[in-house]
């Protein structure tokens, strides 16, 4: 069971306390959205959980699959199921889409100790995966990074979610102002690749619309770098009724 279990954690960059205190476990197979203001601390948590360099834990654990990881190295995790977003390399020069996904599905094989993958086997790989996602065929031939818009990136990364079908993905979708086209290839993405394979996702969005379409089980508030509230789908609803003002007096009264 490769469940994610965050306890206790707290997370500071530099001198700044970011995360103060954040439990929060995503079984696999489970879908939970995380929602908050803006500088909550929402990305420093999707940061953390992939070992970002520049974020350091002073409290708490991260254990997936059983393991410990709060210290291990970003490409351990990755080995170890847990996807990364596309990150973006500093443009390479001729490097196709194709090439690129080629490139990573290698790197994984390899490190599994695996041959690479013979071409005829990536290209219907890579087939199914774009008809599955939607992705236009075009797409694949296009150079990494050169002009890519928010939605393109999104394709990129949920192309890079059906090939690699980690065993469990978070996924960053705060501030990518995505355009309804983008939110569907993202919702596609879930739907019909993560769902069905039984992933854990995490999906941090300011976008309500985006949870009906992809209807995650469990929604977790952030606020200050705690999760200070948690619920099913009705709390979205809440959300976009009431803001979160209510929560920010919520925490005051607390205090
Ligand atoms: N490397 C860093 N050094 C200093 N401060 C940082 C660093 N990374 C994040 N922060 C600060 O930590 C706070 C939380 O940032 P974070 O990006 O996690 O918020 P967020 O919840 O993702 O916000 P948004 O909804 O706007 O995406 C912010 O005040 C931010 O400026
Ligand atoms: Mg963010």
């Amino acid at each position: 069971m490769a469940d994610l279990e965050i306890k206790n954690l707290h997370v500071q960059a530099g001198d700044k306390q970011i995360l103060k205190g954040v439990d929060l476990t995503v079984r696999s197979g489970e879908f939970h959205a995380l929602m908050g203001p803006n500088g909550s601390g929402k990305s420093t948590l999707a940061n953390v959980i992939m070992g970002h360099p520049n974020l350091e834990v002073t409290e708490g654990t991260v254990t997936f699959d059983g393991e410990d990881i709060t210290e291990a190295a970003p490409d351990e995790r990755a080995r170890a199921g847990l996807f990364m977003a596309f990150q973006y390399p500093v443009a390479i020069p001729g490097v196709t889409v194709t090439k690129y996904l080629r490139m990573v599905i290698n790197a994984h094989r390899e490190a599994r100790g695996e041959q690479p993958i013979p071409l005829k086997e990536f290209r219907t790989t890579v087939q199914e995966a774009m008809e599955l996602t939607s992705v236009p065929k075009e797409f694949s031939t296009r150079y990494l990074n050169e002009g890519f818009s928010g939605g393109e990136k999104k394709r990129m990364e949920i192309l890079q979610l059906a090939l690699q079908k980690p065993a469990l993905a978070v996924l960053d979708e705060t501030d990518s102002g995505l355009d309804i086209d983008a939110l569907n290839v993202v919702a596609a993405g879930v739907n019909t690749v993560a769902q069905p394979s039984g992933m854990g996702v995490l999906i941090i969005t300011h976008y309500q619309r985006i949870l009906h379409m992809v209807k995650p089980e469990f929604v977790h508030i952030m606020f200050d770098g705690r999760i200070v509230k948690q619920g099913g789908p009705e709390l979205v609803t809440v959300l976009e009724e009431k803001g979160y003002g209510w929560i920010r007096e919520e925490v005051a009264a607390a205090a």
